[in-house]
């Protein structure tokens, strides 16, 4: 399986067949987080750093648990405990990791393009792992691959995306993924959180009220209200909202009867999702989780191992 490109930093440019590719890579990958040795030599010799300037507690410790499966030296940095808090520029940073020679740099951070800036700088691939409300690629494909394991993945199917649309880069993401695959998306938002212009792109309709979004839908995937980059209140309280544009089991009921519920994390519980609904059978929260590990596995694999562009 080939993947001719040096780094991830978005789903937007990605076609169908990349796609398709890395999912089926990461389907191979998800047999070993079931064996006694979860271990692999596939990205033995091989370095990667994890730059996490913004907190993450799943995509970061999914990065490094898929790196240390691949048999990868794995080396986390995090913001609070790094020279930045010295003065030190993300650039002279970033170059000075590059002079340790590190074959793949998995970075979050808070300004929209800071991955791209990086990866075109530097040597080593570059995995964006979320920057500012603009892309977290790594998330929406182990989004389409928890997916494929209940659903057919193309123009038959509906998904429903209900939240903070405008401040997600995960909405983001899994918008350019999910078209591109011909799945139909409905979006739901208070109308201060929708992107403006979003109705205007191909295979997108857009819902005022969450009823509406999930009437007969597949798929929901349910998002947290980004406070920290919302600048000001965008709707009167928290219970609002919660009443509004919350699943709960009576909205619930309006999806198909076979429709997985799934959420990125963190969740707000009786914010934008009740406990009864996130920890019902039909919710498949935990399954994206174990699928975030094989997914990153396929794409530290195609980047940096036999598979693909990689450090050469
Ligand atoms: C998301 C993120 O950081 O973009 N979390 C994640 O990576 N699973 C979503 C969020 O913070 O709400």
């Amino acid at each position: 399986m080939a993947f001719a490109r040096k780094d991830l930093l978005g789903t937007r440019d990605l076609t169908a067949e990349e796609i398709r590719t890395l999912l089926a890579s990461a389907a191979s990958f998800r047999e070993i987080a079931e064996r006694p040795l979860k271990k692999v030599p596939a990205l033995r010799g091989k370095t990667v750093v994890n730059l996490f300037f913004e907190p993450s507690t799943r995509t970061r410790t999914s990065f490094e648990i898929a790196a240390k499966r691949l048999s990868a030296d794995a080396v986390n940095m995090s913001a609070s405990t790094s020279s930045l808090v010295k003065g030190e520029s993300l650039l002279d940073t970033v170059d000075n990791i590059q002079a340790m020679a590190p074959d793949i740099i998995v970075v979050r951070h808070r300004h929209v393009g800071a991955a791209h800036l990086i990866a075109g700088r530097i040597k080593a691939s570059v995995v964006n792992a979320g920057d500012g409300a603009n892309e977290h690629p790594t998330q929406a494909l182990l989004d389409l691959l928890t997916i494929s394991q209940h659903k057919e993945l193309g123009p038959g199917l509906e998904v429903a995306i209900i939240g903070d649309i405008a401040h997600s880069r995960v909405a983001r993401s899994n918008l350019w993924a999910l078209t591109t695959l011909g799945v139909k998306v409905r979006i739901c938002a208070p109308p201060t959180m929708l992107p403006r212009g979003i109705e205007k792109l191909a295979g997108i309709r857009v819902c005022r009220r969450p009823e509406e979004a999930l009437e007969g839908v597949d798929v929901i995937m349910m998002l947290r209200i980004q406070l920290e980059r919302q600048d000001k209140l965008l709707f009167p309280s928290v219970r609002d909202y919660a009443a509004v544009f919350g699943l709960n089991r009576s909205r619930l009921a309006r999806a198909r009867p076979d429709a997985i519920i799934m959420h990125p994390g963190p969740m707000n519980r009786g914010v934008e999702i009740t406990s009864e609904v996130a920890d019902s059978e039909r919710a498949v929260i935990l399954n994206q989780v174990s699928n975030g590990v094989a997914l990153r596995m396929a794409v530290l694999f195609l980047l940096g191992g036999q598979g693909g562009g990689g450090n050469e």
